[in-house]
């Protein structure tokens, strides 16, 4: 682990009103993000069809305390509270996902009315609140009948994919900015199909890369859907995370520049530079499951993006494979650092680690980022009087909100951050179990109430605005 890291590390308890906070450039978006399947309920409302998510809610032992997403936040009907909420919280950019299986139920053919009626009225909404909507095409919730045709592991999805980007752009497009098209593809080809903690729950191991490659097809064949129904900026959200070897041995640094290639590089090389990583380290002479990649695929992929999205947790720690194992790698937890409720390492350094290393990594090819997931999980009860004071969370994002500061003063073009995120909600595997959010959800009322971490970040943004006018 790198020292320097260490030694970065900043102290927790910094007021918004610090003069050594960072002042951000006039422009710069302050946001927050969620996700359909996580916060809207109502899942068999108004003509919405069945995702995998839905089905795998209901395998037996899938998801802690056999929790589902049928009743999630209840945003489907209290959307005019959380819009609320956001406008109360000053924020320029609202990252929500548009959920396919509401739009076109099936994933392919005829639109369901009902559902794009829902977004528009959402998107209209937030206009009106002075938010700018940026919507997620594919945020996990993929319906369930193109999984029954084989989902991500099929080529005919990322055309499907490209239908449905084309059904919302049509409705949409005129009064939204930037869209992004997936949400994580390294998390639903690596827990979705290799190691089956998410849904569709396939266990394929390296077989699941071929997920890998439709999802970035699905990427391009969607953006070019989109600048044709008028989009003006598209975005992908990935999820990246250092790769930091154990010690200085040739072992580990191989091992971690492995699990650079199949957590970064698989999902942004293709789309920057127009090719996959050396995945040699995998066996098969690096061709493990690529197989897949016909001619003018890298063409479409590496069409230019006007943005990247990036979602930073947390950096992971590599030493080389112990024996018996088929990965070339061997992940170890990371000391030294306070940790999530999720055994996250907070690791605010890390930020500005990725950031940089995407801009030396990519040079000129590297569009501007918006950080469009940073954010933590705490155990956050109510006390008494029903406040949630997590000052965690607030050391949380000051730290990373600095990190991502240092970043922009190396030179990376960063143009905003959204926190993942407004609300507690439905955190996949672990159900309830994991609270994001900078508002409180009480999951028996579905009562909201802004944590101290909400009035923090308001104030910051508010101080922002005040800073740069
Ligand atoms: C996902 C979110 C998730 C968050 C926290 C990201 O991987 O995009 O859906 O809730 O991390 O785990």
């Amino acid at each position: 682990m790198p020292a320097d890291l260490r030694a970065g590390q900043r102290g927790y308890h910094h007021p918004v009103s610090d003069s050594d906070f960072p002042a951000f450039p006039a422009g710069f978006a302050w946001g927050v993000a969620t996700a359909a399947y996580q916060i809207e309920g109502a899942v068999t409302e108004d003509g919405r069809g069945e995702s995998v998510w839905d089905t795998f809610c209901r395998r037996p032992g899938a998801i802690r305390d056999g929790q589902t997403g049928d009743v999630a936040d209840d945003h489907y009907h209290r959307w005019p509270e959380d819009v609320a909420l956001m406008a109360a919280l000053g924020i320029g950019a609202y990252r929500f996902s548009l959920a396919w299986p509401r739009i076109q139920p099936t994933g392919s053919g005829a639109v369901n009315a009902a559902g794009l009626d829902f977004y528009d009225r959402l998107v209209d909404n937030l206009i009106a609140n002075g938010i700018s909507p940026m919507p997620t095409l594919f945020h996990w919730d993929l319906p369930q009948p193109l999984e029954d045709a084989g989902g991500w592991l099929s080529r005919d999805t990322p055309y499907r994919f490209a239908e449905f980007a084309s059904l919302a752009a049509n409705r949409l497009a005129d009064r939204i900015p930037l869209w992004i098209t997936l949400n994580e593809p390294f998390v639903v080809t690596t827990l979705g199909y290799a190691l089956g903690v998410h849904a569709p729950g396939r266990t394929m191991m390296l077989g699941a890369l071929p997920a890998a490659h439709h999802q970035l097809l699905g990427h391009g064949l969607a953006m070019a859907a989109l600048r044709a129904a008028g989009v003006r900026q598209v975005a992908i959200a990935n999820n990246y995370s250092p790769a930091w070897a154990g010690s200085d041995s040739p072992a580990d640094a191989g091992a971690a520049a492995a699990y650079d290639a199949l957590h970064n590089r698989l999902y942004t090389d293709p789309l920057l530079l127009g090719r996959y990583p050396d995945l040699a380290a995998f066996g098969d002479g690096g061709a493990v499951g690529l197989d897949c990649v016909r001619d003018g695929d890298m063409e479409t992929i590496s069409a230019p993006i006007d943005a990247l999205g990036v979602n930073y947790y947390a950096p992971t720690l590599l030493s080389a494979p112990q024996d018996g194992t088929a990965l070339p790698f061997h992940i170890q937890p990371i000391p030294g650092y306070p940790v999530t409720a999720f055994s996250n390492p907070v690791v605010p350094a890390g930020l500005t680690e990725l950031l940089t290393t995407l801009a030396a990594r990519y040079g000129s090819q590297l569009p501007p980022v918006y950080i469009t997931e940073n954010g933590c999980s705490f155990a956050d009860d109510p006390d008494a009087a029903g406040q949630v004071d997590d000052q965690q969370r607030i050391d949380y994002l000051d730290g990373h909100i600095r990190a991502v500061a240092d970043a922009m003063a190396a030179g990376v073009d960063v143009r905003g951050y959204l926190v993942w995120s407004l609300l507690d909600n439905f955190e996949w595997a672990e159900g309830y179990h994991q609270r994001f959010g900078l508002v409180h959800v009480d999951y028996d009322t579905l009562r909201r109430s802004p944590k101290a971490s909400f009035g923090w970040y308001r104030d910051m943004i508010a101080a922002q605005r005040h800073g740069s006018s």
